[in-house]
């Protein structure tokens, strides 16, 4: 497990910004070693990991979009020419195309199916192997509230983040004898641009129905994951952390 002095090897898709900037960050500590994909923005993967290795730790920045499988088979031949194996999986980037049902192209279907849900096929089929050989892996699925709960104009978000947490917990009961965990975290909302792009009336009337009455900040995700990266009793779980938003 890990590479040759002991570190472990983590992989944060999506890691350059918002949520997953702050889980590079939280898990970008002396024993480990972060990979930082990203897809489009190239300057904020590099400034995560300088940030990463002025506190001391490594780091490196990989481009791929993880929703295309070719992509995803260069970016584990990188990493495993530069580091080794995988060790703990973080699904992390996402999207959404946010339109009522009425008006959803198929393209905006088939984008937000294929970075969400998918993407986890493609990352989790080349990180198993060696997780299941080495008898130790953390597999974690950025979910959401709106898997669970539905959101408005969000048939094709809530289906994949859906899907992300039947996909965990079938994963888990397969993988639990190796070593290999696997979860899923569901934020609710939580201050990124992915939630600053909406329109001000629509946030504030959002945060007036979340009962510690504010949006949630990415570090507070990115402790839940390093929780469920330390915890080898814990599988097959949904980690809410929503502010109350929403009780199950
Ligand atoms: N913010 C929320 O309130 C909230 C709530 C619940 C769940 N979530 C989930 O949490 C995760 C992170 O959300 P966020 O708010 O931090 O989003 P964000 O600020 O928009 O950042 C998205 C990240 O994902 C990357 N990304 C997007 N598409 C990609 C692709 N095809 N291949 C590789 N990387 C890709 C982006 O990289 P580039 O910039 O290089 O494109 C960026 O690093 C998502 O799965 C989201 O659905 C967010």
């Amino acid at each position: 497990m890990g590479t040759k002095d002991n570190k472990k090897v983590i992989l944060v898709t999506g890691g350059s910004r918002g949520i997953g900037s702050a889980i590079s960050m939280e898990m970008g500590t002396i024993e480990n070693i972060i990979v930082v994909n990203y897809n489009h923005n190239k300057d904020h993967a590099d400034k995560v990991v300088y940030d990463i290795k002025s506190n001391g730790g490594q780091a490196l920045a990989i481009q791929a979009n993880i929703s295309l499988l070719d992509d995803c088979k260069r970016l584990f031949e990188e990493i495993h020419e530069k580091l080794g194996n995988v060790d703990v999986l973080i699904n992390n980037a996402g999207i959404t195309r946010d339109k009522s049902f009425k008006k959803m192209e198929l393209e905006e279907w088939n984008t937000v199916i294929d970075t969400n849900l998918s993407s986890a096929y493609n990352t989790t089929k080349l990180a198993l192997p060696s997780m299941l050989e080495n008898k130790f892996g953390r597999i974690i699925n950025i979910s959401s509230v709106i898997g669970q709960s539905g959101g408005f104009g969000q048939t094709n978000y809530a289906a994949a983040k859906a899907g992300l947490i039947g996909f965990s917990k079938s994963l888990a009961l397969e993988t639990a004898k190796y070593g290999v965990t696997v979860n899923t975290i569901c934020p609710g909302f939580i201050g990124t641009d992915m939630v600053n792009a909406m329109p001000s009336e629509v946030l504030n009337n959002i945060i007036s129905k979340i009962p510690v009455n504010r949006l949630g900040i990415p570090s507070e995700i990115a402790k839940g994951v390093r929780y469920l990266s330390e915890s080898a009793y814990i599988t097959g779980q949904s980690l809410n952390i929503n502010g109350g938003l929403y009780m199950i």
